[in-house]
């Protein structure tokens, strides 16, 4: 389902190291099974270019306008979508390229934000190693993990 952002991030086949092959992009152009399928016309080549757009900048929630909606803090529709898709590629699993952190189910993550490594590793903090590996995260989401964690980590 595609009806919120949480459903969107998790069956749309986000990648946003590679955003042309997302499902959720590719499907626009497929010959097989076109989205939205006819007799439905196909979407505009400008509507297109926008969600190939959003995919490229990363994929993020934000309000229409572009600002940053801090107080949007559950953690099933906010700050998981965030951590399966620029965290969990590496830290699920028995793959070693997460160092044998998991950060995928509520109990792994509130473990790591519990000890203070989660919001250390993500604001590059002196002693922790800076996550994600390649980068940062935008700020919006920093904000909406750290209200998250001073909100007492609900699993809500
Ligand atoms: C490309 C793989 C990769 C990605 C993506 C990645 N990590 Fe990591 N992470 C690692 C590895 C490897 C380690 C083990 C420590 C090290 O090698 O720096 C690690 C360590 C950590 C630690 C422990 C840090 C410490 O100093 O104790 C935390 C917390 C963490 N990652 C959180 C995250 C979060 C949150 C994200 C997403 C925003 C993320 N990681 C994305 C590979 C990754």
């Amino acid at each position: 389902m595609l009806d919120s952002y949480a459903n969107t991030i998790k069956t749309g086949g986000i990648r946003v190291n590679s955003p042309a092959s997302s499902k959720i992009y590719s499907s626009l152009n497929s010959s097989r099974e076109r989205m939205p399928p006819p007799p439905m016309s196909a979407l505009n080549d400008a509507d297109k270019a926008s969600i190939l757009k959003w995919i490229q900048q990363g994929a993020k929630n934000l309000t229409c306008d572009g600002v940053c909606d801090s107080t949007q803090t559950s953690f099933k529709s906010n700050i998981l979508p965030i951590l399966t898709l620029q965290c969990k590629g590496c830290h699920s699993g028995t793959a070693a390229s997460g160092g044998g952190i998991l950060l995928s189910t509520y109990a792994e993550i509130k473990k790591y934000a519990d000890n203070g490594a989660l919001l250390g590793s993500l604001v590059h903090a002196i002693g922790y190693s800076a996550m994600p590996k390649n980068g940062k995260l935008p700020d919006c989401d920093i904000s909406k993990i750290r209200s998250w964690i001073r909100q007492g980590k609900l699993n809500n």
